[in-house]
């Protein structure tokens, strides 16, 4: 069995089945996330974006032109643009497991910013990461926009910033962005929207694992389904069985019963003095933060 395979059948299999997020991120489902980020409930994208505006020139200034920047998950390379232009980068490495996506996202930069050395890097974050032995070590950004982080569980979100941090000299630097705690209002509303897109871009992971394992789940038998679990300070994200529904794969299936839950995503909201704890433990020793008046979300710049 592949490993892809054998990871999401072993998710489904669980008593509380789970997927990885990282299925969403066909490009069918890259594409939807890109609506999301434009959807009136959908905060994180705009206001992280009038956080880096009202900054740059500060952040710019800490940094020095001729930055490496290495950006993870870098989808649509869109902030990519704009934080390069902004701090006068000279390099740019796309990391991004959707590869399709990314090929069409680091071409449209490169014809835009045609003095940038651009290039592509397919990459799963939750295994180590490798850079061609091309990328210079010295003057590396690694840029994490967008809260993603807040998709890893603290433990695997600490373990990935140490990546980071064996990714950096002693000249290096992280700019990261992290969605803080807020109304319970507010946060379900982001990941429940009046229009239905993060419904489908959820439901779409189903699409997505039939393609990859050769399942038969059929959407009309799932419903999106997030909410707010404030013990563990995290947006949850499910997919509900709305009839009793049996699904099937290369080699076995399963039964759900009516109300039986896939576990797909978890987003964390934290509150910034924990987060720059964790990124003491990471090696990120010296820390500044930008943050919007309503503290909503934060972009931190950390540097070993
Ligand atoms: C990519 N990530 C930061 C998004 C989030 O807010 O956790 C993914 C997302 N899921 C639903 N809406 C957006």
């Amino acid at each position: 069995m592949l490993d892809t395979t054998r990871e999401i059948v072993d998710g489904l299999m669980q008593p509380l089945a789970t997927v990885s997020p990282k299925y969403f991120y066909d490009a069918r489902g890259s594409a939807l996330f890109e609506e999301i980020t434009r959807l009136p409930e959908y905060y994180p994208t705009r206001t992280e974006r009038a956080i880096m505006q009202r900054h740059g020139a500060e952040i710019a200034r800490r940094l020095g032109p001729g930055r490496t920047v290495i950006e993870l998950g870098a989808g649509n390379c869109e902030k990519a643009r704009e934080l390069c232009e902004a701090i006068a980068a000279s390099r740019f490495v796309a990391l991004d497991i959707s590869e399709e996506f990314l090929h069409q996202s680091v071409a449209r930069l490169r014809a835009e910013m045609p003095s940038l050395d651009v290039r592509a890097v397919a990459a799963d974050l939750s295994a180590e990461i490798v850079l061609p032995p091309e990328v210079p070590p010295e003057k590396r950004l690694v840029y994490y926009p967008g809260s993603s982080i807040g998709n890893f569980d603290p433990p695997q979100a600490l373990a990935l910033l140490t990546r980071m941090r064996h990714l950096l000299q002693d000249d290096g630097a992280l700019l990261i962005g992290v969605d803080l705690r807020k109304d319970v209002a507010v946060l379900e509303a982001a990941y429940d929207d009046a229009a239905g897109v993060t419904a489908a871009f959820n439901l779409n992971v189903l699409t997505h694992l039939n393609r990859l394992i050769g399942s038969d789940f059929s959407l009309r038998d799932w419903r999106h389904r997030a909410f707010y679990n404030a013990r563990a300070s995290r947006i949850e994200m499910h997919l509900e069985a709305v009839a009793d529904c049996a699904v099937q794969w290369a080699g076995g299936g399963r039964a759900f019963a009516r109300g039986e839950r896939i576990h797909t995503e978890n987003s964390y909201k934290v509150d910034i003095e924990g987060f720059v704890h964790q990124l003491d433990e990471a090696g990120f020793k010296r820390t500044v933060v930008w943050t919007d008046e309503r503290r909503w979300f934060a972009v931190v710049l950390a540097c070993p």
